[in-house]
């Protein structure tokens, strides 16, 4: 049964899509057999990875169609569910379902038995607290929460850590912090390395080997490429490798 990820942040811009994306390479790359769900109706993933596709997330969660009709081939060992903004009509009718928390577990539901298909299942979460949201931090069985080092040191560590420990709580459901993931690290900067020692304080081996500010992870989307296609010997290739390799290490 594969490990099910959440890469969440409900802050936006943190580099949770990029994430998703170029860690879903590295362990494809690595011989890992990976399924990426998008969870974010501006569906950066069928976009970031140049994939076009038939039916999306909206209509599994709705049950219209069946897992693997949706699935589809990004790369080798790496599959996508992909979304795009049907999905806001999708939670639309979610929302008007009279039990709401038969709605929550509509991903979960839906998808049973995909997952023994795969060794990750990496989910792409978008930066608001929705339903579609609740329905992935029910399927998702443990979390890495991308954090923008610079962001931190303008904003403060002290709330942002507080919102970060208790990010995988739902009534009824516990999700596990696995990781807190520093990104657009830049370790000229005093503040940022300041920022990751508070981290690193707080959350001890919790914390993810930064990631960091690399302009070629900028422009690998535009180019609809991984960074192992558009610059594989960037920072940003190497710094999502480590972090793949440790995963792998972990399980
Ligand atoms: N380490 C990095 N260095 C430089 N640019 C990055 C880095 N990580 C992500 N980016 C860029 O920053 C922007 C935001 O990243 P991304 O889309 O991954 O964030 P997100 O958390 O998914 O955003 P949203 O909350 O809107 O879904 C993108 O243009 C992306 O290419
Ligand atoms: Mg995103």
């Amino acid at each position: 049964m594969g490990r099910r990820i959440g890469v969440l942040n409900y802050k936006g811009g943190t580099g949770k899509t990029t994430t998703v994306v170029n860690l879903g390479a590295a362990l494809a790359l690595r011989g890992a057999r990976v399924l990426c769900i998008d969870l974010d109706a501006q569906g950066s993933l069928a976009t970031c990875f140049g994939v076009s596709y038939k039916f999306s997330l909206s209509q599994l969660l709705l049950g219209q169609v069946g897992p693997r009709e949706c699935v589809v081939q990004a790369r080798d060992n790496l599959d996508l569910i992909p979304s795009d903004s049907t999905l806001i009509q999708a939670e639309g009718a979610m929302w008007r379902l009279n039990d709401n928390r038969q709605a929550r577990q509509m991903l979960l539901r839906n998808t049973r038995g995909l997952d023994r298909m795969y060794d990750y299942v990496l989910l792409d979460f978008s930066p608001s607290a929705s339903i579609v949201s609740e329905c992935g931090l029910r399927y998702a069985q443990e979390l890495i929460v991308p954090v923008r080092t610079s962001y931190l040191a303008l904003v403060g560590t002290r709330q942002v850590v507080e919102t970060l420990k208790h990010v995988g709580r739902v009534p009824g459901h516990h999700v596990r912090l696995y990781l807190t993931l520093p990104t657009f690290y830049s370790r000229r900067q005093r503040k940022d390395r300041e920022v990751l020692a508070i981290l690193r304080r707080h959350f001890t081996h919790r914390v993810a080997h930064p990631v960091r500010a690399s302009v070629k992870l900028t422009e690998a989307p535009s180019h609809r490429q991984t960074i192992y296609e558009y610059s594989p010997r960037s920072s940003g290739a190497s710094d999502y490798a480590r972090l793949a390799e440790r995963i792998l290490r972990d399980g």
